[in-house]
């Protein structure tokens, strides 16, 4: 009888143990704890901040970069990717990098401008007319003079990436000089922009990227300069009546990482996430320009947004009037950085 009572007791404290655990096995898992945690600590984290929408170039490409330095390492690295300034907005990514709370960032070029003005190179109107000027660019002697820039400043750069062109948006049309007079154009906290929009008789107003569809919206600004991607994925067209195809900018990226920490990671790893950024960013290079081609088509689709596309000789005189710029700004700038530019810009 007494050995009864001590079963039914025995299947009453177990299912009692069940139900409370959901029957999940991983109560007796928790005897392995330790270990996994110091597996876990072997493991190298790299947290990677951006601002802008997964379905981006830049978004995009940091999912990419995550999942090749995951197969590469064998997954003894972890990137891991916070979008949306979810975890920094544009005005606190480069502070928190530099202290080290972040590993990895890959700010608009303006962004860094703020801290080491040669980045204002890459601001200047109308610096690049294709994609391939871009990557000559890039991938050449103007990428790494503005990569030494960023030693002194604990930043290592690793890459650049491409976004776009910028197209000018507004609630009025924009086709003429004259069309800008008096109106309030979001920018990127950048010298050079708020120096193009002065050009244009035109107010420049720095915000950050994730509150410009609100400050459009209450109509704190009339518009804003930026690509078909942003527009697109950031519903900037919903609050915005003309787009002019302008091209008269570009918007590209330095993914940076914290140069301590760099230097402390093992060659064979540095060696591995260099391999996948090289190979992340020749996929970035095919795929932005395609993403800001198949986005504007779904803007032509599917929005309100009325879209002019400026005609080259009306291209000319907004060139015309933002070139003085380039003078302006040389010194600021630095002599070399400029005159290679304009080196390339002669070799069309
Ligand atoms: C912007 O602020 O408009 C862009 O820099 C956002 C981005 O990173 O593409």
């Amino acid at each position: 009888m007494r050995s009864f009572v001590s079963i039914g007791l025995f299947i009453v404290v177990g299912l009692l143990a069940a139900l409370a655990t959901g029957f999940r096995s991983d109560l007796f898992t928790q005897l392995g704890y330790d270990q996994e945690q110091e597996k876990l600590q072997q493991r190298i984290i790299i947290k990677f901040s951006h601002v802008v929408a997964e379905n981006t170039p830049k978004g995009l490409a940091a999912a990419k970069f995550s999942s090749l330095v995951n197969e590469k390492t064998g997954g003894k690295v972890e990137v891991q990717v916070f979008p949306n300034g979810i975890l920094h907005s544009d005005e606190t990514e480069i502070p928190a990098l530099q202290r080290g709370d972040i590993q990895m960032i890959a700010p608009a070029f303006s962004k860094l401008s703020n801290l080491i003005p040669a980045w204002l190179a890459l601001d200047l109107p109308y610096v690049f007319l294709d994609q391939q000027d871009v990557e000559r660019a890039f991938r050449g002697e103007i990428g790494e003079m503005l990569f030494q820039t960023l030693e002194p400043h604990n930043m290592k750069g690793l890459a650049l990436w491409s976004n776009g062109f910028k197209q000018m948006t507004s609630n009025k049309p924009i086709r003429t000089l004259e069309d800008f007079a008096g109106q309030r154009f979001r920018i990127m906290r950048s010298h050079v922009l708020e120096t193009q929009f002065q050009a244009l008789n035109a107010k420049a107003v720095p915000i950050p990227f994730n509150e410009t569809y609100s400050q459009l919206e209450k109509g704190v600004i009339d518009g804003g300069e930026n690509t078909i991607s942003n527009i697109y994925t950031k519903r900037l067209y919903q609050v915005q009546k003309y787009m002019t195809t302008s091209n008269h900018g570009y918007l590209g990226y330095a993914v940076i990482v914290n140069q301590d920490f760099w230097n402390k990671l093992p060659t064979d790893i540095q060696d591995k996430i260099l391999e996948a950024m090289k190979e992340t960013t020749e996929w970035n290079y095919d795929q932005a320009a395609a993403m800001n081609e198949q986005q504007l088509k779904l803007l032509k689709e599917n929005s309100r947004l009325q879209i002019y596309e400026l005609a080259p000789e009306e291209r000319t005189v907004w060139k015309q009037a933002l070139y003085p710029i380039y003078d302006q700004y040389t010194p600021v700038i630095g002599e070399e950085i400029v005159s290679k530019l304009k080196q390339l810009q002669e070799q069309r």
